[in-house]
């Protein structure tokens, strides 16, 4: 089994969920199937997404949108991601909570089995002196509000489908509950 984890980031917070979610796929799954490969990469690295079997993909929220890599790749591979198992991401929230935004339109697609918010995680020193002016206007300080605990958890849920799907391809049942 082929998995893609394609991440957009800005300051890397996104980028380490997908490597976080791939280390524990990764090690659920070759146990079941010793083919299985996990690539974690950049959206903006990503071509084709054909050559796979399922995808999780992430991003970080800015003002209340996803990174235009992401959104672009979904935009482009749209077609081909209707016909896999399919698992969205956003990092966004920093004190814990999930204010308006954190939802972006992008991640409300009804073909995906779920969209996931995680923390995130906001360092000044690495900031634009842009986003440090959106920052303080919205009175956010540093700190990472990821759980690895969390992303592990979900990875795991994540692998419990997949292997399920290996062993017997089924139509995947998609919830829009939780989108
Ligand atoms: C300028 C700026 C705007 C942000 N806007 C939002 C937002 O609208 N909603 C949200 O939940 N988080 C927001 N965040 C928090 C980021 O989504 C969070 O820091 C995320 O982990 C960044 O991921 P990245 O490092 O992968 O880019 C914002 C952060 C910055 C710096």
């Amino acid at each position: 089994m082929r998995i893609l984890i394609a991440t957009a980031t800005r300051h890397g917070a996104t980028r380490e969920i997908g490597r976080w979610l791939g280390s524990t796929l990764l090690h659920r799954l070759s146990g079941i199937d010793s083919t299985t490969t996990v690539d974690v990469r950049d959206a903006s690295d990503v071509d084709s997404i054909a050559e796979y079997d399922a995808a999780i993909i992430g991003s970080g929220v800015y003002m209340g949108r996803w990174l235009k890599d992401a959104r672009s790749l979904i935009a482009r591979e749209q077609a081909e991601l209707e016909t896999m198992p399919v698992w969205l991401f956003s990092s966004g929230p920093l004190d814990g909570s999930t204010p308006t935004g954190t939802r972006p339109k992008e991640t409300k697609a009804h073909w995906a089995i779920e969209h996931r918010v995680f923390g995130g995680k906001l360092d000044h020193s690495r900031l634009s002196s842009f986003e440090r002016a959106v920052v303080r206007l919205i009175k956010a300080g540093d700190g990472d509000s990821r759980s690895p605990a969390d992303v592990a958890r979900w990875a795991e849920d994540i692998s419990g489908v997949l292997a399920e799907h290996a062993q017997r391809p089924v139509r995947v049942v998609r919830s829009r509950d939780h989108l």
